[in-house]
């Protein structure tokens, strides 16, 4: 970057809440897949979104934009804005009275941002538009929860890198041929071998016979794909291209996509893979929900 153009740094993160956790049925009849819960390192049981607003912040995030459904809302309000109710908070050990404090003053850092049509993944960031305004942003999933392989959380290690090229980066992962169809994919050359990547496309869930066809990257095994890690830091151009694509109502399969927009921002602005030195769990598959409650606490 010249001298003349610092770059903004990254102060907002976005995280949408307010799909349906479908494939988490019926689970998610009684309660929202975001406070599905887990045990952090300490031993501590607490619901995912918890953990997914502490690593932002942990690594240096100043305000939490949560998308919500407006039925969600009062959920959130209570969890993220109120104390325990009284007969709860009475009952509690001092410290876990003290823990809600700090959750209290995290609390002050997030702000609930209502969803008002279920449109899918692209629409549910559109409507941080006005919130983040204009400023590049971090964007992780409600269900998704890491862990870092190095001293670095997983959030930093994406901040740092995003620091040094200045561009959209999205983190990135392995994954297996098998699991391929549940994610984005992405495709490019190494800038910096199994670290830094020249992205030249991102394709939506495809299927093997499509991977195997197109989105070889070189260096990975005949199996392997990288994949979204489930954390970009994208800028205020992204806003452009959904707020096209939803007032063109150019949907596919019936909603919005942020792929297709990621897309557009890689062809105009250019956009960078970080392999993430950490793990995902995807806490929205039931499988990966189950080893997560076993390896969460370990990595
Ligand atoms: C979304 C994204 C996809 C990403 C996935 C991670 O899909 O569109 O690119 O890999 O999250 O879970 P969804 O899970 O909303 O179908």
């Amino acid at each position: 970057m010249s001298e003349n153009h610092p770059l903004i740094p990254i102060r907002k993160a976005v995280i949408p809440a307010a799909g349906f956790g479908t494939r988490m049925f019926p689970a998610t009849k009684a309660i929202k897949k975001e406070f599905f819960p887990i045990v952090d390192r300490q031993g501590r049981a607490k619901p995912v979104i918890l953990e997914i607003v502490e690593e932002a912040i942990a690594a240096g995030i100043e305000e939490i934009g949560i998308i919500v459904q407006e039925r969600d809302r009062a959920l959130f309000e209570s969890f993220f804005h109120k104390p325990p109710y009284t007969e709860l908070d009475a009952k509690l050990k001092p410290q876990h009275q003290e823990y809600d404090q700090y959750l209290l003053e995290l609390g002050q850092k997030v702000t609930l941002i209502t969803q008002d049509k279920a449109n899918g993944f692209g629409y549910a960031v559109y409507c941080a538009k006005d919130w983040v305004n204009h400023e590049p942003f971090l964007l992780l999933l409600g269900d998704h929860i890491y862990t870092s392989f190095i001293d670095k959380n997983c959030v930093s290690q994406l901040l740092s890198v995003y620091q040094h090229l200045g561009i959209s980066t999205i983190g990135m992962r392995v994954s297996p041929a098998h699991e391929i169809h549940h994610y984005g994919c992405i495709v490019g050359q190494w800038q910096a071998m199994d670290a830094v990547l020249g992205i030249t496309e991102i394709y939506e869930k495809p299927t093997i016979e499509y991977a195997q066809q197109n989105l070889r990257v070189r260096g990975m095994g005949h199996n392997e794909f990288l994949s979204v890690f489930g954390l970009y830091i994208l800028t205020p151009a992204i806003f452009d291209c959904l707020s096209h694509n939803i007032s063109q109502n150019q949907r596919e399969d019936n909603e919005f996509q942020l792929t297709s927009c990621l897309e557009q921002v890689r062809q105009t602005e250019g956009m960078m893979g970080y392999l993430v030195k950490g793990r995902c769990f995807d806490v929205g598959l039931p499988d990966v929900y189950r080893q997560t409650m076993i390896d969460f606490r370990q990595v």
